[in-house]
């Protein structure tokens, strides 16, 4: 591990379950976090399968503050690359989506196909005389498929992807469909919380049935079920049966609300650094998190739902999608006033936070249960190595 920064503004840290504001707010620990967790050893997702269906589709994203292209390749083939010119930097496309075989940098018109490989250059016949294409293509990343998923690493190091998420993989995969469902895309929401990335990530079971008041009034979870904490950056996922709601008169409609289908399970996951993976019975979604600076977090909410729904149970899960569990959903709305909250109150020097509930019986947090916060404490011990504080 490198040495920590000399300018950061933490000395003594000694209790992983208890967090300096100064972690939340201080510019030079996120540029360090941009260098070693963003940059470093972790699968980023950078696509679903589904959001790039077909031959030469592909999509932009940024992880961390660095811009991506994204390209399906191929049937099964993807390429992730670093959406900056070898020329002179310019991002190639601004695009969010498309199809293209192809990609010219508007600057110079250096043309590079989808898997950025430079293929065309103006003017070439002037530059020097060892000039070779080959040595001019596009950054590419190492990326991996996974449960419909591409992930991506910046990082020669980081370990396989089972290895990487450890026992959490079972509740990642649940959550996507089990590994037999083919996902489809309904659509995304895009919004910006006014809080630190790992503020949005703290985000715990204990709060659900206490902040959220449609959790009590539609009965929506049980809390009891197993929250298990593992791989080493220490992602968390549950996987439980949850309860299907009956109409107990506090809506108009709850149609919005029942369950349609076989479907009986929910599976929430955290994965480090910024992605939540979340099922709850019929809504499914993805989402992708990035860093903003150290006090603002952009998440994309991506709606999914299956290829082989009959179109009744699509229509119940377009419906679903954002209403319920989406960043104005009904069951998770005061979220990001949460957020925001705590952020704000961050500006006081030598504050700090607190993780207390399932450390009594669960003391490294490996295996809680869902309505605890000792499952976010794994993370912040890594948090702490990875950072060299
Ligand atoms: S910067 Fe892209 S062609 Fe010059
Ligand atoms: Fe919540």
């Amino acid at each position: 591990m490198n040495a920590p920064s000399r300018d950061l503004p933490i000395r003594a840290w000694t209790d992983h379950t208890r967090i300096p504001y100064a972690l939340y707010t201080d510019e030079a620990i996120y540029r360090q976090e941009l260098e070693r967790i963003f940059y470093g050893p972790f699968w980023q997702p950078v696509a679903l399968e589904a959001e790039l269906p077909a031959v030469n589709d592909y999509k932009t994203i940024v992880v961390g503050e660095t811009p991506l292209i994204v390209t399906r390749t191929g049937a099964d083939e993807f390429a992730v690359m670093v959406n900056a010119c070898a020329h002179r930097g310019v991002q190639i496309t601004t695009e969010f989506k498309g199809t293209a075989s192809d990609f010219s940098c508007p600057y110079h018109a250096w043309a590079y196909d989808n898997c950025g490989n430079l293929r065309k250059v103006p003017g070439e016949e002037r530059f020097p005389e060892n000039f070779d294409k080959r040595h001019y293509g596009l950054r590419r990343l190492r990326a991996v498929l996974w449960n419909q998923v591409l992930w991506a690493t910046f990082d020669d190091a980081t370990p396989p992807i089972d290895e990487f998420f450890g026992e959490v993989a079972d509740s990642i995969r649940a959550a996507l469909g089990g590994g037999e469902r083919r996902l489809k895309l309904l659509g995304y929401q895009k919004i910006i919380f006014n809080c630190n990335w790992k503020v949005y990530m703290d985000n715990d079971g204990y709060h659900a049935g206490l902040l959220h008041t449609a959790f009590r009034m539609l009965n929506y979870q049980g809390g009891t079920a197993p929250l298990v904490a593992d791989g080493f950056a220490g992602h968390w996922g549950a996987h439980y049966g949850a309860q299907r709601m009956v109409d107990n008169g506090y809506l108009a409609d709850p149609t919005l609300v029942f369950t349609e289908g076989d479907e009986k399970t929910a599976a929430v996951n955290l994965l480090r650094p910024v992605t939540q993976v979340v099922k709850h019975l019929n809504a499914i979604n993805f989402r992708f998190g990035r860093p903003l600076g150290p006090d603002k977090t952009e998440v994309h909410y991506t709606y999914l739902a299956f290829a082989d729904d009959p179109p009744e149970l699509l229509q119940h899960r377009i419906r679903q999608s954002a209403n319920l569990l989406g960043p104005s959903g009904f069951v998770s709305i005061e979220d990001g006033s949460m957020f925001e909250r705590v952020q704000k109150a961050m500006g006081a020097p030598g504050g700090e936070i607190n993780f207390l509930k399932g450390l009594k019986d669960s003391p490294d947090g490996h295996r809680s249960l869902q309505n605890d916060e000792a499952g976010n404490t794994p993370w912040w011990r890594y948090y702490k190595q990875v950072m060299g504080l």
